[in-house]
């Protein structure tokens, strides 16, 4: 583990110019290390692996070959906007599998939080497992490891146990096994940013909120059902499409929509409305392991219950989510 570790002489990465410098050390050391190689990427569209797409884009070019996983649990647009930015306006060599009925199929039925992860997690290692053995020459996989994944491995070493599952891309099966570039596995979330933003990647993506690696699956509770999945990632593009015009979506940590399989009765169109709730949660948190809630202005929240209410098939309430972490985690499962 000694060697993973940042060296004290090590700068906090803070400014572009720093950024800069990082880019060039980095490419130079990805290109020492993969030569003519080929280098396979899981790219899910989050910060990390992003950042490591795009740079790894200006070392290798065409070497790289990312693959995106829509598990049909991303949010609305989402897996789109990752095409769009790596595959059209990055040149990057992008292999996009829209795996949503692989997924749903799965999940039919199931209502355990844990066993939802496990199928999440085990069938997203099985489709990128597929497309990997679909290729030639693929030597080197490069992951989005930061410095605090490290950190956690050693204290996971040291024996602490977590309440939730977290695994996203864990291991791979024996046939596909892989040297590993991990280019900013010593960088802090921060620094991360910076670099993202130095390498031209878009601010929403750089700056984009944690999203679990189950997605709208640990938010649409219970047995996932395609209508109520897709009133949630409706409801849920409201929320954020309200956050970002009112300068929230840089300000609160996480935010987001759950939907539990509750339905209660409503008046439509002078007639009875069975829906769902749609809660909202809105937290701020340093470090994840506590949280406080936003304070929402109550004029936005009315604004967002007529949207959701009006706009989202299914929908007939909205709550809010005052609970703090602890008690409540920040997730609903
Ligand atoms: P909790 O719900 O444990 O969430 O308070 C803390 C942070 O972790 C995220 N989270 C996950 N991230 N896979 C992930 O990659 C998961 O299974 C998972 N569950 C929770 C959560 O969104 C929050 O940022």
């Amino acid at each position: 583990m000694a060697t993973n570790l940042r060296p004290d002489s090590m700068e906090r990465i803070t400014t572009f110019a720093q950024a800069e410098a990082f880019i060039e050390q980095q490419i130079a050391e990805v290109r020492a290390q993969v030569g003519d190689k080929k280098v396979l990427l899981a790219l899910s569209g989050g910060v990390d692996s992003s950042v490591v797409a795009a740079l790894l884009v200006k070392a290798i070019g065409k070497q790289l070959i990312c693959v995106h996983v829509n598990h049909g649990l991303m949010r609305k647009d989402e897996s789109e906007g990752v095409v769009k930015t790596f595959r059209d306006e990055l040149d990057a060599n992008l292999i996009y599998v829209d795996a949503t009925d692989r997924f749903l199929d799965l999940l039919a039925g199931v209502s355990d939080p844990e066993r939802k992860r496990k199928i999440i997690g085990k069938e997203f290692i099985e489709v990128f497992a597929d497309e990997a053995r679909k290729l030639e020459g693929v030597s080197y996989l490069a992951q989005g490891t930061i410095y605090p994944d490290i950190l956690e491995s050693v204290k996971a070493a040291e024996g602490k146990k977590a309440v939730k599952s977290h695994h996203n891309v864990g291991g791979l099966p024996e046939d596909l096994q892989f040297e590993l570039v991990e280019p900013i596995k010593l960088l802090y979330k921060d620094e991360v940013r910076v670099v993202g933003e130095a390498l031209g990647l878009p601010h929403a993506m750089v700056y984009r909120q944690p999203f679990p690696g189950p997605g709208l699956g640990v938010r649409c509770l219970g047995a996932i059902t395609r209508d109520r999945l897709h009133a949630l990632r409706e409801a849920d593009a409201i929320l954020r499409e309200e956050f970002s015009k009112n300068g929230l979506s840089e300000k609160v940590w996480q935010y987001f929509i759950a939907v539990p399989d509750i339905k209660s009765v409503g008046v439509k169109d002078e007639s009875r409305y069975e829906g769902w709730p749609a809660i909202i949660r809105a937290v701020n948190t340093t470090d994840a392991m506590t949280a406080t809630v936003e304070e929402i202005p109550y004029a936005l929240l009315h604004h967002i219950t007529y949207r959701i209410t009006h706009e989202v098939e299914g929908i007939n309430r909205v709550l809010l989510d005052l609970t703090p972490k602890p008690i409540g985690t920040i997730e609903w499962e």
